[in-house]
């Protein structure tokens, strides 16, 4: 993130026409890159964020010694990790660093893990306790893991849903004794395990179950990285809301670990078509096309839904103030933990509008429809609740400013530059 406070001033939108382009897939990025690096031979990829996240897992892998272009990683081997310099610089992202604790929790050097204030306030013992279950040396905070080799496989049931821990698991589960199994409470993202297949990795999912072996040799990928899903959920939710509209983005994943926003939205009554599905790099991808709905129902998400669609639930609040009824989302107390405690941020950002939202420790519940008005609103450096409360600012009356929108950059990069040219 640039070191300018940049206020993003957004009005309400007449319609929304035209086609979106995203970023590639943030979570798809990192383990491509990270994936990359330990594989055998060079990887290629086409498509990669260009987000600041994407960019920290880069630098952190250049880092170790793994030399890293835009398009492509020059794989080290499995044991080709050089011990860095200084501390890693994770930057604001949750995922470098849980997936590289994983990864550098296996490798006969320490080495320590740092992010900026968000990051550096975010719950690491999620990971260091699993690890440290596997013989690994990890302590936190602050993050310092690596230097006690080698790990020994562990069954490890998951208090938590998170695709980050999971992912942490397997990465130090290739490299440790005997097997690893990780069973999750809800199945999250998969994209670990579906890269993890395509490399040769000993690797079955049973279920929510997923078993690990150590593995020798990993050979390197040549993917296209799909659209980013949870970046496409922005412009799903404002071009239902906004009357005479019609997008069509291009390229977005459809795995279905994290479609489950689609379904949400649809259930409301939002019409949304996947055209031209297929598969990239082993992830299905399609066109969305999407538009303008009528009879709109109020949304419940809950429990194991809440946890399937947790990056788009910012969005879910903004739509909810436009659906007629009382809207509940719970089950989310995850989003307390994220770039900043979502469920604070964003009903503050929406009250401030007009909506008539009440927090909950786990959620919300949202009356509407409410007129919104324009509001001076901060994002709170969270890239997510930036965009989301942009979407709002488009079915607002007056001007919405948004404070630090660039932190945008971390997953979206020219998300302005696009609602401009949408509008
Ligand atoms: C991600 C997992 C989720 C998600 C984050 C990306 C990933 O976090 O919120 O944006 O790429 O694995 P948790 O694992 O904390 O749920």
């Amino acid at each position: 993130m640039g070191p300018l406070n940049v206020i993003a001033t957004v009005r309400r939108a007449r319609r929304l026409v035209g086609e979106v382009r995203l970023p590639g897939d943030k979570s798809v990025s990192h383990r491509a890159l990270i994936l990359g690096s330990i594989a055998e031979g060079e990887s290629r990829f086409r498509g990669l964020s260009t987000g600041a996240d994407v960019g920290s897992t880069a630098s952190c892998m250049r880092a170790l010694g793994v030399e890293i272009s835009d398009s492509s990683v020059r794989g080290a081997g499995m044991n080709g990790l050089r011990k860095a310099s200084s501390a890693l610089d994770c930057g604001n992202s949750g995922t470098t660093m849980r997936l590289l604790a994983g990864l550098l929790s296996a490798q006969p050097f320490a080495t320590e893990l740092r992010g900026d204030d968000s990051l550096s306030r975010r719950p690491m013992d999620r990971v260091v306790t699993p690890l440290r279950e596997m013989g690994a040396a990890a302590s936190w905070p602050p993050l310092v893991v690596g230097g006690r080799t080698p790990l020994r496989g562990i069954d490890y049931e998951m208090p938590v849903a998170s695709a980050q821990v999971k992912s942490a698991l397997l990465l130090a589960g290739l490299f440790a004794e005997g097997q690893t199994s990780v069973l999750e409470p809800v199945a999250t993202r998969n994209h670990t395990e579906v890269m993890l297949m395509a490399m040769g990795a000993e690797i079955r999912i049973d279920g929510r179950k997923v078993e690990i072996r150590r593995t020798a040799r990993l050979s390197p990928l040549d993917i296209d990285v799909p659209g980013d899903l949870s970046g496409a959920s922005f412009w799903l939710v404002a071009s239902g809301l906004v009357g005479g509209s019609h997008l069509r983005i291009r390229n977005a994943g459809t795995n279905p670990t994290r479609t489950a926003f689609l379904d949400v939205l649809r259930a409301c009554g939002f019409a949304i078509a996947i055209e031209g599905a297929h598969s990239a790099g082993g992830e299905p991808v399609g066109d969305l096309s999407a538009g303008p709905t009528s009879e709109l129902r109020p949304v419940t998400v809950g429990g194991a839904l809440a946890a399937q669609m947790i990056d788009e639930l910012p969005v879910l609040a903004v739509a909810a103030t436009q659906l007629r009824g009382t809207s509940r989302i719970s089950g989310a107390a995850e989003l307390r933990v994220k770039e900043s405690d979502r469920i604070a941020t964003m009903a503050e950002g929406l009250a401030a509008m007009g909506a008539d939202i009440t927090a909950l420790e786990d959620g919300w519940v949202i009356n509407g429809p409410r007129h919104l008005e324009g509001a001076h609103v901060e994002s709170h450096r969270d890239h997510r609740v930036a965009m989301a409360l942009a979407i709002a600012g488009l079915l607002a009356d007056g001007t919405t400013e948004i404070e630090d929108a660039e932190c945008v950059d971390i997953s979206y990069p020219g998300f302005f530059d696009q609602l401009e040219s949408l509008c």
